[in-house]
Order: C-alpha cells, then sequence, then structure tokens
C-alpha cells in the first residue's frame, strides 16, 4: 500500500515493531519489541503491507528507513534525556500509573510534559514526511496523544485515526492531570477516536463536554457500533469501541504444529511431570498483579489446599522499563515471594515458582500454553490482556483452565472463564483452586466457548473494524 510519493496507510507507534538490540561485542542486532501493540498490529500490517514510524528502542541512534519483509519502518531518534523524560517519564511515570486507575501515584512534572510535547511534534513531521497525499495514518497509544491534532495542522489532507491500547481512566482522575486540555485537544485532531471498551469512549466524550465546551452525541456507544460524534466545526470526530485481539487462526496452527506438541511434552517432563501446571505470562509490570497471584499460591501452600508434590508454577517475565522506580521496586517484591515460596515449599530439584525474568519466541510460547492446566491472568488493571485469547487459541485440545481478572478488557468478552477481583484474595484462591481441580468435561465446555469467542474475533476483524468506521465508504 505506497505509491511514489509515499506510504497510503502508516501506523505510527512510540516503538517500530523491532527492537535495536546492543550487544556486549559493541554489535547491534533488530529483535521482535515486547508488548501488546505490537503483537496484535504487526500480523495486520504485514499482511496489508503497511509502513510503520516509530522509534527502534535505544537512545541516540540515527537508523536509516528500511523495509523488513515487506513492511516499511521509518525510525524516529530520541535522545537520552528524550528517553528519560517523554518515555520513562511522562509515558510511563505520568500517563501510565494514571490511566491504570492510579494503581501507583502518578508523578506530574512540567520538564516531562515539555518534552513529551517536544517528541509527539517529531512523530507528526515524520509521518508527514512519509505520507501519500490523501493517506490514512492511524497512529497508536498514549505516548502519542498530541500527535492527531499536530498532524492535523501539518497535513490537513490526511485521514487520521487514533486508537488507545490502555485503558481511558474515569474522569475524576484524568482530571488530575495538570495538562488535561492540552490531551483532549490532541486526541480530536483524529477523525476517529478509538478505545478497547464503550466505557472509556463514553468518559472521553464527557471530558470533551466539560473542558471543551463541546456538544457530543448522548447515545450510549456500543461495541463496534453507535460511535459517538463530537462536531468541530465542519468537522466530526467519531468516538468508539473497539476490543483488540489477537491473530488467533496463526497461533491456533502453531499450536497444532507437531513441533509444539513435542515441546509441549518437553516442558511438562523438564518440569518434572507434576500433576498440574500453573503458569503466568507478563510483562514485569505493577499493573500485571503477579504479586497477587503469588500471594494466593503461597497461601494455598500454607492452608495444605495445594500440595507443593502436585502442583509447579512457572511465571515467564519479559523486563520492561527497567529504569522507572515503581518497577525496580516491584521487581524486587516479585523475586522475594517467589524465593520465599521456593525456600519453604521446595525441595532440591524441585522448585514450586520457576520465574524466569525472560521474553521467550512465539512458538516456544505456544508450547508452554499448551503446558499450563491453569492460566494465570490477574491484572488489577488492564486495557485488554492479550495474553488470556493467546493461552485460549492455543488450546484446541479443550484443555486448561483460564483465571481472569474482572478488571482486564477481555473480561467482557471471556465470560466463560473463573473471573475474579484480583484485590480479593480468598477469591483469587478459590478460583485458583477450582480450576486446579476443574472436572475435565466441565473444562472442556468452558474452553469451547472461550475458544468460540476468541477465534471469531481476531485481529483482523478489529483492524478492519476501526478502518471501515475511519473511512466508511472504502470499507477494508
Ligand atoms: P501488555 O501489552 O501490557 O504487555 P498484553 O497481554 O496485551 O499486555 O500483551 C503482552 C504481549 O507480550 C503478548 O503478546 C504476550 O504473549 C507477550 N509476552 C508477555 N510476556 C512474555 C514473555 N515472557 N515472553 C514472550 N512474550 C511475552
Ligand atoms: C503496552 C503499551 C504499548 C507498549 C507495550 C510495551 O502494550 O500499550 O504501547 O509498547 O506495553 O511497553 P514499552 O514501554 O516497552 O514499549
Amino acid at each position: 500500500m505506497s505509491s511514489e510519493d509515499g506510504a497510503d496507510f502508516i501506523v505510527v507507534a512510540n516503538r517500530l515493531p523491532v527492537d535495536l538490540e546492543r550487544l556486549p561485542d559493541g554489535t547491534t542486532r533488530w529483535k521482535h519489541s515486547p508488548g501488546g501493540l505490537v503483537s496484535a498490529l504487526e500480523p495486520f500490517l504485514r499482511r496489508n503491507s503497511g509502513a510503520w514510524v516509530g522509534w527502534p528502542g535505544v537512545a541516540d541512534v540515527d537508523v536509516d528507513e528500511f523495509t523488513e519483509d515487506g513492511l516499511r519502518l521509518y525510525p524516529v531518534s530520541l535522545t537520552g534525556d528524550e528517553v528519560r523524560d517523554y518515555y520513562e517519564g511522562f509515558s510511563n511515570a505520568t500517563l501510565w500509573p494514571l490511566y491504570h486507575d492510579v494503581v501507583a501515584p502518578p508523578v506530574f512534572d512540567r520538564g516531562w510534559w515539555d518534552s513529551y510535547v517536544k517528541v509527539n511534534h517529531r512523530f507528526a513531521e515524520a509521518c508527514a514526511r512519509v505520507a501519500a497525499k490523501d493517506a490514512t495514518v492511524w497512529i497508536q497509544d498514549y505516548q502519542l496523544q498530541l500527535v492527531p491534532a499536530i498532524l492535523r495542522e501539518l497535513r490537513p489532507d490526511l485521514r487520521i485515526g487514533f486508537f488507545l491500547h490502555i485503558p481511558f481512566p474515569p474522569t475524576e482522575l484524568f482530571m488530575q492531570l495538570p495538562w488535561r486540555t492540552e490531551i483532549v485537544r490532541g486526541l480530536l485532531g483524529a477523525d476517529l477516536v478509538g478505545f478497547h471498551r464503550p466505557g472509556g469512549a463514553q468518559n472521553f466524550l464527557w471530558l470533551a463536554r466539560r473542558l471543551l465546551g463541546l456538544e457530543p452525541t448522548r447515545g450510549a456507544v456500543g461495541v463496534r457500533t453507535r460511535p459517538g460524534v463530537i462536531q468541530l466545526g465542519d468537522r466530526a470526530v467519531r468516538v468508539g469501541a473497539f476490543p483488540i485481539s489477537i491473530d488467533a487462526a496463526g497461533l491456533d496452527a502453531l499450536s497444532r504444529k507437531r513441533e509444539t506438541v513435542a515441546r509441549t511434552n518437553q516442558i511438562r517432563a523438564d518440569l518434572g511431570n507434576p500433576k498440574k501446571v500453573i503458569l503466568g505470562v507478563d510483562r514485569l509490570d505493577y499493573t500485571k498483579g503477579i504479586d497477587l497471584r503469588l500471594y494466593a499460591l503461597q497461601e494455598l501452600l500454607s492452608e495444605g489446599r495445594v500440595d507443593p508434590d502436585e502442583v509447579v508454577m512457572v511465571q515467564l517475565a519479559t523486563p520492561s522499563r527497567e529504569r522507572v522506580e515503581h518497577y525496580q521496586r516491584m521487581r524486587s517484591d516479585i523475586e522475594q515471594v517467589v524465593s520465599r515460596i521456593n525456600g519453604e515449599f521446595g525441595r532440591v530439584g524441585r522448585p514450586i515458582v520457576h520465574y524466569l525474568h525472560q521474553s521467550v519466541g512465539r512458538a516456544e510460547l505456544s508450547a508452554f500454553f499448551a503446558a499450563a492446566d491453569v492460566m494465570l491472568v490477574t491484572p488489577v488493571r488492564d486495557g485488554m490482556n492479550l495474553v488470556c485469547k493467546e493461552y485460549v487459541a492455543c488450546r484446541h485440545d479443550l484443555g486448561g483452565a483460564l483465571v481472569l481478572s474482572e478488571f482486564a478488557g477481555a473480561a467482557a468478552e471471556l465470560t466463560s472463564a473463573f473471573l475474579v477481583n484480583p484485590h480479593d484474595l480468598d477469591g483469587v484462591k478459590n478460583a485458583m483452586h477450582a480450576a486446579l481441580a476443574i472436572d475435565p468435561a466441565e473444562g472442556r465446555r468452558r474452553m469451547r466457548a472461550l475458544r468460540r469467542q476468541v477465534l471469531t474475533h481476531d485481529v483482523d476483524r478489529w483492524a478492519r473494524s476501526f478502518l471501515d468506521a475511519l473511512d466508511p465508504e472504502h470499507a477494508h
């Protein structure tokens, strides 16, 4: 989808789908970027030969545009100070905690804000250079909320969409932000602003009225239907709910491969062929409730409701935002609980919790999913959460049981999971206990219902529903 004068379809995100890694010997290589945004968008973009504007993941490097496996990549550079102030600071120590229900206290720093404004200008300018006339530009996530309005100023010919991958907070919390009006104005530069859930869209409509005195429509926003509309002079901004998903068929196929099945058996054997395997897979983030599920396991073991000879837990945790203080504190808390559980209940050669502070590849991950009798997804707040959908996509055998937080966006769709309030430790323990002891027929019934939802609502459907709403005359 590109013409001689530029690209016709462009995604703009803070990160490129690949991250530049500096190796100890001074050389560099590209690796897959972390997080749900890239997991979801990359397969769609590759299938549609789009262009992608984003940061290559390390400070102070200038990389020329390049093509990777059919995808045109346009790197945007950040200095070391910008990584500290725009990325680690304003994006991940102000907006991230504020938008996740202030699970950690957000820091409001004027210098960070200045850097956020400056970097948003740089992304918008990069995009304006790359876009063909009348192109469609799809801006992603909380790091780039000012880009829609800046880009519209630079290039009024473009069709501009924006999607927020994290929760949009209750209005009372959003109102704490000193730069709340600027953010709302920035987003209103788009033709379509998308959220995961109707509640987020509704909050945004309320803020447009309250902060800018606009008159949005008052009807309830639906899922993929009935967007709200805000009239801005002769321009209408639509505001809708588009729950994101995964490349479900791709993962289903991967999990059926003979190599994956063999690897699943190997993983269970390496774990000592326990009766039950429990799994957690997350970026190491304080919103994910990794500590809560470990406390629940610890209590179940102490109370004798879980037998340490029968159960093993694996926690895969991708390193994330390692210089941000809250992430450092949480990492050491989690590592302490892991060692406490192993110290108290493990035996030589038989730890209870296998904790890997590592990222694993897709094939390996699908083998872990298939090996897990119980999958724990317990965020205290999550825009969607893709891990739970990936688990379901990998269970064509209809085995396994999913324990899922009510506070993940996915809970609205995955109603046949064991839904829990992660703040209610007894509730989490009871759900884990029930999932470990599930009758196989009941397990299959639940998994069949979960798979029906995930396999029919994949990432292509999400992207198409958004792009169709952005450009109704050219259905995708
Ligand atoms: P977030 O975007 O907040 O990280 P999601 O659940 O939406 O949360 O997406 C996380 C993505 O990262 C998923 O695609 C998941 O498979 C992947 N992931 C998380 N942890 C790991 C890990 N340790 N190794 C490999 N992939 C991981
Ligand atoms: C979440 C965010 C993404 C982000 C990803 C990884 O999925 O919504 O915007 O890219 O986490 O976080 P990082 O800070 O490493 O990009």
